[in-house]
């Protein structure tokens, strides 16, 4: 799956649920001269997210919608095309969107997800991989498809797990690897 753009700036909306360290370094990434894509829109689940706050650092317009109604899904397609939106990055984005949703935009959807997928989809993946004793975990940009973190994936870090490391140490290093690999990923995928 490539998303061919022609020359074209690919303007793409970022969802997010929590802390947005993600949504800033994809913020910091598209204003490079090398990043085919801007940032117009940030949606979020969650009124409290603090990473709305970079909406109003980065001047980027916002749009909460908690998702609890079926007519959210709806009302956030109509915000993506009122907004000639053609990618939709997932950072941090903790609600499972519909198939139809995800029909809509089929190819369009890519999502970071803190493992070294197919291993430990879902939550708590730091945790699951220090109990199994994995030698390595890291992360992985895919893209969405109905099926939970399954979908074609894009480009992965491995990260090493030390003998001392808590789920948290691992998060912290896996995070910071996050912010990289998400660039390069987009990279990777308009310059195929
Ligand atoms: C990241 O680890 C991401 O992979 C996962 O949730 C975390 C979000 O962090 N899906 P942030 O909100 O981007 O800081």
């Amino acid at each position: 799956m490539v998303i061919s753009t022609g020359s074209k700036i690919v303007k793409t909306a970022v969802f997010i649920s929590g802390t947005g360290s993600n949504l800033k370094s994809l913020i910091k990434f598209s204003k490079l001269k090398k990043s085919p894509i801007s940032i117009s829109l940030i949606i979020s689940n969650n009124p409290k997210s603090k990473g709305l706050k970079y909406a109003n650092i980065f001047n980027i317009k916002k749009k909460i919608f908690t998702l609890k109604k079926i007519t959210d899904e709806k009302k956030i397609l109509f915000e993506l095309k009122k907004d000639k939106i053609s990618l939709i990055c997932l950072a941090g984005f903790m609600k499972i969107l519909s198939k139809t949703f995800i029909k809509n935009f089929n190819g369009k959807i890519l999502n970071i997800h803190p493992s070294l997928l197919p291993k430990f989809k879902g939550l708590n993946t730091h945790e699951r991989a220090i109990k199994k004793k994995e030698k390595y975990s890291g992360c992985t940009v895919h893209y969405v498809s109905p099926k939970l973190d399954s979908g074609k994936i894009i480009l992965q870090k491995k990260v090493k797990i030390n003998k001392n490391d808590t789920s948290e140490s691992l998060a912290k290093k896996i995070l910071f690897q996050e912010h990289k690999l998400y660039p390069k990923a987009i990279l990777k995928i308009f310059s195929l």
